[in-house]
Formats: structure tokens, sequence, C-alpha cells
């Protein structure tokens, strides 16, 4: 069996309760109607079948991303035995070599996460103890926008303790860094390394970027202060990461991280490409300053790109 490195995310739905301020999905995460849950599964059951059958290598992860899954999302027993058959689909593929990790993006920020921790009990059922630790849960953390209900960061952290309690389960937490999370990193409010360890984790730091429903007439700045981030302030975030902690700064805008294919029910399934030489993906437009996508420029206050800013401190040593 050849090993890749190639990983692929699979959308079924957008339907989320946790509204984030900022989510990029914007208005259409609110509700996906039931028939269109099921359409979606079938879907990506015949895709899962079309793109794994027969091929004589191991993909490195699939994924699954939302919206969220396990927060009532799956009231319908019909959308549920059919999640649950497409997740048993890829439980067998890792079993049988052909897919070495299974991500599962959770939020765990309202109620008891019932059926996600059926799943568990499922891919424990179905996957062999060699094959055990490949079971990834990819979570969200953020200060700005996230939490702003009380008790959700609570249940966030609680399901986050008690999962530890499948030792085979490893975590991966992505953070925004907006202008209030580097704020709060840099003045100590946030310590990075305690959270690793309370939580046995790693992070990956990935830009903020606009919702759908943005409106560009409108500084999005101006409506959410504290989410586009100054250059100045991400620069100090960098240097602060880079001195402590070479695994921590190694996270911002990690590519390898990421999924190489994305495939998306909000795009109709076709698929998207992220290019991991040119970091670049196919349906976004290049800088034409830098040729990096224009994803990249997030600042509040500053037109240039937060990559090429990464890049510069990243090399600096070998200057
Ligand atoms: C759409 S969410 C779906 C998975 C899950 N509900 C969660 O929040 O982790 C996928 C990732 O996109 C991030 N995200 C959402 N809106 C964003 C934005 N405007 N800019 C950058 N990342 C965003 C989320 O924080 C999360 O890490
Ligand atoms: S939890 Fe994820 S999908 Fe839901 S609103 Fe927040 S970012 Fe969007």
């Amino acid at each position: 069996m050849k090993i890749t490195d190639k990983s692929i995310m699979f959308e079924p739905w957008t339907e989320c309760n946790n509204l984030c301020k900022f989510c990029y999905l914007g208005q259409v995460n609110r509700n996906t109607p039931d028939e269109k849950k099921i359409e979606n599964v079938k879907k990506i059951m015949s895709l899962i079948d079309e793109h794994f059958t027969g091929i004589d290598e191991q993909y490195k992860a699939l994924g699954l991303i939302g919206g969220e899954f396990f927060q009532g999302q799956m009231k319908n027993p019909e959308v549920k035995a059919l999640f649950f058959e497409m997740c048993k689909k890829v439980f067998d593929l890792i079993e049988k070599d052909i897919i070495r990790d299974f991500w599962c993006y959770c939020t765990l920020t309202i109620g008891d996460q019932e059926d996600l921790y059926k799943l568990i009990d499922l891919f424990d059922k179905t996957v062999t103890d060699k094959e055990k630790h490949h079971f990834w849960i990819l979570v969200s953390y953020d200060t700005y926008g996230r939490f702003y209900v009380p008790g959700r960061e609570e249940n966030w952290s609680k399901h986050m303790l008690n999962l530890q309690k499948y030792s085979f389960i490893r975590f991966n937490v992505t953070s925004i860094f907006s202008q209030d999370f580097c704020e709060k990193v840099l003045s100590g409010e946030l310590d990075l390394i305690a959270f690793q360890k309370k939580y046995k984790t790693h992070f990956f730091f990935k830009q903020p970027t606009a919702s759908m429903d943005f409106d560009y007439n409108e500084p999005f700045a101006k409506i959410h202060p504290n989410w586009f981030v100054k250059r100045k302030t991400f620069l100090d975030f960098l240097v602060k990461l880079k001195k402590e902690s070479k695994d921590l700064f190694d996270s911002v805008l990690n590519i390898e991280q990421r999924a190489d294919d994305i495939v998306q029910s909000v795009s109709d399934f076709v698929p998207t490409h992220r290019d991991k030489e040119t970091w670049e993906e196919t349906d976004m437009e290049p800088n034409p300053k830098c040729g990096h996508v224009t994803y990249y420029k997030c600042y509040a206050d500053s037109d240039e790109c937060c990559l090429c800013d990464y890049l510069k401190i990243k090399n600096q040593d070998m200057e």
C-alpha cells in the first residue's frame, strides 16, 4: 500500500446552533432542512465509495466538518441513521488501512453531546486497537464571538476534559488570531502552553476572515472591532510565540494541518483544492503583490499579507 499525505474533508451540512458572531458561513448555517441533510449524506456516501474503492493507496485523513453534528442537529432518526452509516463506512476504511485518520469537527458548547459519545463508541467497536489512535477531535477555541452565551465555554471545557477518558482520542484546537485573541495572549491572560497541557492538545492558528454576510460597504472592523487583527499586534504575537515555543510558532497558518481537498454542500460538492506547495486555494484570487491568496490579507489596519509577515519572521534566523 502506497502511503500518501493527502487528506479530504466533507461537509454534510452547515447547520449549527452556536452562531458565532464571526462565522464565515453567515446566515446559511442557521438551518439545513432534514431532506437536504439526507440528500447530502447520501451524496457523500457515494463520493466516499467512488473515491476510495479499488485504490491502492492510504490517505492520511478523511474529515467531517459542519456546521455542527452533535448539538441537536440529528433529531430526525433518518438523518442520524444515515450519518452513522456514513461514519461506519469511514471507520471500515480505517480498519482496512485505506485511510489513516478520521478528523471529526465538533463544537462542544451546547448540551450533553450524546451523539458524539455514541459515535466514539461505534469507532471503538469497529476499529481494532492498533488503529484506534486515529480518531481526531477537531475543535475551536476563540476568545471573541464564540462563547458569548453564558455557560457555553464551561460546557466546552467540561467535554474536552471528559473526552480524555478515551485515551485513544487525539485533539487539535483551531484558534483564530483575532485582535482580541492576540491581546489576551500578549497580556498573559491566555497562557497557550498551560492550555495545551490542560486539554492535551495542540493548536492550529488561523487568520480571521470575513463572513458570507459581510457588508463590503461597512468596515467589518467597525462592526466587530476586536475581530480583524491589527498588523502590529499580530507581529508582536508572532515574536512572543517564536521566543516561547517553536511548536506554537509552527502552528501559525500551518498548511500541513489543513485538508488538501474540501467537498462542501454549500458549494454543491464541487471540490476546493488547497495547493500545499503554493498555499493557494483553487477558487481564490491571488494577491497581485505577493501571489498568496487574498484570504491572507486580513489586517484591520493594513493591506499587507499576514502570511508574508509570518514567513518573514520565520525565516529571520536564516538571514
Ligand atoms: C465553520 S467551522 C465548523 C466546525 C465547528 N463548528 C467549529 O466551529 O469548529 C470551521 C472552522 O472555521 C472557523 N471560522 C469560522 N468563521 C471564520 C472566519 N470568519 N474566519 C476564520 N475562521 C473562521 C471556525 O472557528 C472553525 O475553526
Ligand atoms: S460553531 Fe463553527 S459552524 Fe457553528 S457558528 Fe461557530 S464557527 Fe460557525
